[in-house]
């Protein structure tokens, strides 16, 4: 992981790891934990590099600090063997102009469960690069997931894009992150039927897959252990000895192939230059079954599978284009799986969702997509990531000293949540709760999020927007009161205060609150009485 040794003293520089500080994951840039305040740009966007020349200034703008945005094969392999980094170096020239990171998205064999950015050298090829093909024989624009020659193909085109960045960038370290291919999954069946799927269908489960079963029999995810148990809990035999004849079974069938292709093509690409890799999901639909929505993908219900056959891939991450926020993220963090987002549909919720996952998950990124296509000012993601950024020091103070930090997220059906840090029950309630607030009466009342950290025992930053805190304690012969309240703000680190709040804006020291249509940081002190 330590790359310069030079001179008498050993100078030490890591590249972007993932390690664990306080038992909580963090990823590590220039040698810091590093929070990705990103947005993702529209599929197309960085195509050409003149198309992305206006809003690599917008996007530092609206506080971002990562850039996610594709590689695409077909343009950086127009013909076989031959490479073209051209659209890689702009990116790398643009963000670095900015002071921004990169994430960047292989767009190989697979987009969106289609080979669309597969170069048309393979497009072309049928026979060498196999198709996947459903049930009833159609043949699709879905590259086969047991084709040697695409797994080959798309490896050697990954490499060569890890050996650039390692040669150009290991020392400055704009990219941090690579995303393994783009939304994995099965269309039309819950798994291929091409011959070589077959013949693996009929085989007993990889050795590799039985003693992984056999190992977690205990702590398998309640999916899985579902389908394994209705099947008889056996623990080898062929798939659908194992998890029954369903299309349960051949969806974990096709999952631990692509989870397999994925992860050899991570493992291939960490060898030339090992930066944290991660793979996303389109999330499916609710209660619908396999081979109706994308399968096989690194679903929540997949999660022991991909984890098991692609160790190489460091996070499986939700993309959010369903309101389930919470549902989700709580089901992507079982089993150690650190949060990181990087698509979330761009509504009036981001900027409140991004202080909950930061808060709540320790998310280590967010990033809402086709972000180029938004205006600066307007939207509360820059707000948002502008408070983030300020505060990212003190959080990771408190992640190392073991202080908590929690968030939250608020709406009309959950107007109100609470967490006990110390000896103080902090309730946190939706501005609207308030019977005066200009909204009360709404029908609909706009997702707020926000988020506490503690610095002392009675001492605590709270931050984001349209929140109301109120502090008790169970000491029956002591009240909680609220000693001071300052907004501020941070500059390079150093806390500013622009207002004392002990008056309405405290109601009176009843409560410390942040309208709805505001965004601050208040520094709270406590006391009894
Ligand atoms: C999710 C995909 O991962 C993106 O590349 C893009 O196609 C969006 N869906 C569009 O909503």
């Amino acid at each position: 992981m330590f790359l310069a040794v030079t001179g008498f003293a050993q100078i030490k520089t890591s590249i972007p790891h993932l390690t664990k500080i306080n038992g909580i994951e963090q990823l590590v840039v220039n040698d810091k934990p590093f929070l990705s305040l990103g947005g993702e740009t529209g599929n197309s966007s960085t195509s050409t590099a003149e198309y992305m020349r206006p809003h690599w200034a917008k996007l530092k703008a609206m506080h971002l600090n990562t850039v996610v945005a594709p590689v695409y094969w077909e343009l950086m392999e127009p013909t076989e063997g031959k490479f073209d980094f051209a659209l890689v170096d702009s990116m790398l020239f643009n963000a670095r102009k900015q002071e921004m990171k990169l994430v960047l998205l292989w767009f190989g064999t697979w987009k969106n469960s289609m080979s669309c950015y597969a170069p048309a050298w393979v497009k072309k090829d049928v026979a060498r690069f196999e198709r996947a093909t459903t049930q009833d024989g159609k043949r699709h624009e879905i590259l086969s997931a047991f084709s040697q020659a695409t797994l080959t193909a798309d490896i050697k085109a990954f490499t060569a894009l890890m050996a650039h960045l390692k040669q150009l960038d290991q020392k400055q370290q704009t990219v941090i992150m690579i995303q393994v291919e783009n939304e994995i999954g099965m269309l039309g069946d819950a798994r291929e039927y091409t011959d070589n799927a077959n013949k693996a269908f009929a085989e007993e489960i990889p050795a590799t897959l039985s003693t992984y079963m056999q190992k977690n029999r205990n702590t398998v995810m309640s999916e899985l252990k579902k389908v394994w148990d209705d099947a008889g809990g056996k623990s080898s035999g062929s798939w659908q000895q194992i998890f029954g004849t369903g299309t349960d079974a051949d969806e974990i069938f096709q999952a631990w192939y692509y989870a397999r292709f994925a992860g050899q093509v991570a493992a291939a690409g960490k060898k030339m230059y090992n930066l944290p890799m991660y793979v996303n999901a389109a999330l499916n639909h609710r209660n619908a079954k396999p081979g109706v929505y994308p399968s096989a993908g690194p679903l929540p219900h997949l999660m022991d599978i991909w984890k098991a056959a692609a160790p190489d891939i460091d996070i499986l991450s939700p993309d959010f284009y369903n309101p389930r926020f919470k549902y989700y993220n709580d089901l992507y963090v079982r089993a150690g799986n650190p949060l990181f987002i990087p698509e979330i549909h761009f509504d009036s919720s981001v900027g409140a969702k991004a202080m909950f996952a930061v808060g709540h998950y320790h998310a280590m990124g967010f990033s809402p997509f086709s972000i180029e296509s938004l205006s600066p000012g307007a939207e509360p993601l820059a707000q948002a990531y502008k408070l983030l950024e300020q505060l990212w020091p003190t959080m990771q103070n408190a992640t190392a000293n073991g202080k908590i930090m929690e968030g939250f997220l608020l709406d009309k059906a959950n107007p109100v949540d609470s967490i006990q840090i110390g000896k103080y029950k902090v309730k946190v309630s939706h501005e609207h709760t308030l019977s005066w607030s200009s909204g009360a009466k709404d029908s609909t009342w706009p997702v707020v999020g926000s988020l506490i950290i503690q610095l002392s025992d009675d001492e605590f930053y709270i931050a984001g927007s349209g929140s109301v805190f109120t502090f008790t304690t169970n000491s029956p012969s002591a009240v909680t009161g609220i000693l001071q309240s300052d907004e501020g703000y941070f500059r390079n680190g150093i806390w500013h205060v622009t207002r004392r709040m002990n008056g309405d804006q405290t109601h009176q020291g009843r409560h410390v609150r942040i309208e709805s249509d505001e965004w601050s940081i208040q520094k709270v002190k406590l006391y009894e009485y």
